[in-house]
């Protein structure tokens, strides 16, 4: 009996075809059971090369043994959304429209393209990470809760959501590229400049969004979703914002309550409630409740790739993306790529070291809201 085959397609995508039908001819991965296809990003590079991709693999192999990888799912944070979310009852009813009022994904990086200007001038923030790791948080707090811990079960629910994300208005999306500045105090030279990257190059490496997911639990939430390279520091960060107590019966009960879900750098979660300060007077006041991975676990987190290479060994596809929500997550960046293509109005530039052009701001502020970058700090708990 032979043991386990992996084949693992670090490649660029023009060497897919042969080598799916070199195996698939010489029956290297024949054994459904036991042979298995990891497949990393870019898994196409538009809605029809993905499809083209999609069916390349399908036919070659059963989709059961295709593992589409997307690192974000192996993150120990995002992981633990689905313990969060499924294993406490408490925030089942508090989790849609009735009381959440909007909720923001962040993912702002410190580097900006470094070695990879080949590769990204042709992809982009939109393609590079917000059609595979955005979306795929996305889910993971839109899914409805998973018939069981199972492969499928999640997968269906995840497929679900993306596939009812409203069209987005592609004219109001947000796109920039990082122009000459400073990344925590280093000097940054601007996109353009950066190796292999054309000088009169329009590639984003920001955009910012707002999108809707058309069901039941989250009619008319508002998503709020960024990313961009060179930006003032490294984050990843969901921020589901509460709606306001309806009827206030104290003077400064003015913050909604907020939960905080930090992927990286720091891996935390925070919810923000109102505490009364102490003293003769009913004053009130923001207060952090705070869940620290370092203090909460004496486990050093894996690194997201350990443990997504062993699922592959395990057999367990539950965070790794099928066909469907591939093909789902394009059509929802598909409308903006297309219109991106007919015009480069609207197109910003950011300083290195910033968190992007102030259109995102004003897209934010368009809901009436302001991005947060970074789970609460001490500033909530410091005294008066
Ligand atoms: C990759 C993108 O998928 O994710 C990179 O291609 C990006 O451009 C990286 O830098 C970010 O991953 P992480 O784990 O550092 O947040």
């Amino acid at each position: 009996m032979r043991g386990t085959r992996l084949f693992y397609y670090a490649v660029s995508p023009s060497f897919i075809k042969t080598i799916t039908e070199g195996l698939a001819k010489n029956k290297m991965a024949g054994m459904v059971k036991k042979d298995r296809i990891v497949v990393e990003k870019p898994f196409g590079t538009d809605l029809t090369s993905a499809q083209a991709l999609n069916r390349l693999l399908t036919k070659n192999f059963k989709e059961e043994q295709i593992y589409r990888i997307d690192h974000y799912l192996g993150k120990e944070v995002v992981q633990n959304i689905l313990a969060f979310r499924f294993a406490n009852n408490i925030f089942e009813p508090l989790w849609s429209n009735k009381y959440i009022d909007h909720v923001q994904i962040t993912v702002a990086e410190e580097v900006g393209v470094g070695t990879r200007g080949k590769y990204y001038d042709n992809s982009g923030a939109l393609r590079d990470m917000i059609q595979n790791h955005l979306l795929q948080i996305l889910s993971v707090i839109g899914m409805e809760r998973p018939c069981d811990y199972a492969a499928e079960c999640i997968r269906d629910e995840k497929a679900k959501v993306l596939k009812s994300v409203s069209k987005i208005s592609a004219p109001e999306v947000i796109r920039a590229q990082y122009a000459e500045g400073a990344v925590a105090g280093a000097p940054q030279i601007g996109y353009t400049d950066e190796v292999n990257v054309a000088k009169n190059s329009k590639t984003e490496t920001f955009a910012a969004m707002k999108l809707f997911i058309d069901n039941k639990r989250w009619k008319g939430v508002p998503f709020l979703l960024r990313t961009g390279k060179c930006m003032s520091q490294k984050s990843s960060l969901i921020m589901i914002q509460f709606k306001m107590t309806p009827h206030k019966i104290f003077k400064d009960d003015e913050v909604a309550n907020r939960l905080y879900i930090s992927i990286q750098p720091n891996q935390t979660i925070n919810l923000i409630v109102d505490g009364k300060i102490p003293g003769i007077h009913m004053r009130l006041k923001p207060v952090n409740m705070d869940f620290t991975y370092n203090d909460a676990f004496c486990e050093p987190s894996p690194e997201a790739y350990e443990t997504l290479l062993l699922d592959v060994l395990e057999g367990d596809a539950t965070l790794f993306i099928r066909s469907d929500q591939v093909e789902a997550a394009w059509k929802i960046v598909m409308p903006i790529l297309d219109f991106w293509k007919t015009t480069s109005k609207g197109q910003k530039k950011y300083a290195a070291g910033t968190d992007g052009p102030k259109e995102a701001d004003k897209l934010a502020k368009s809901i009436g809201v302001q991005w947060a970058l970074t789970s609460p700090n001490e500033e909530v708990l410091k005294c008066d």
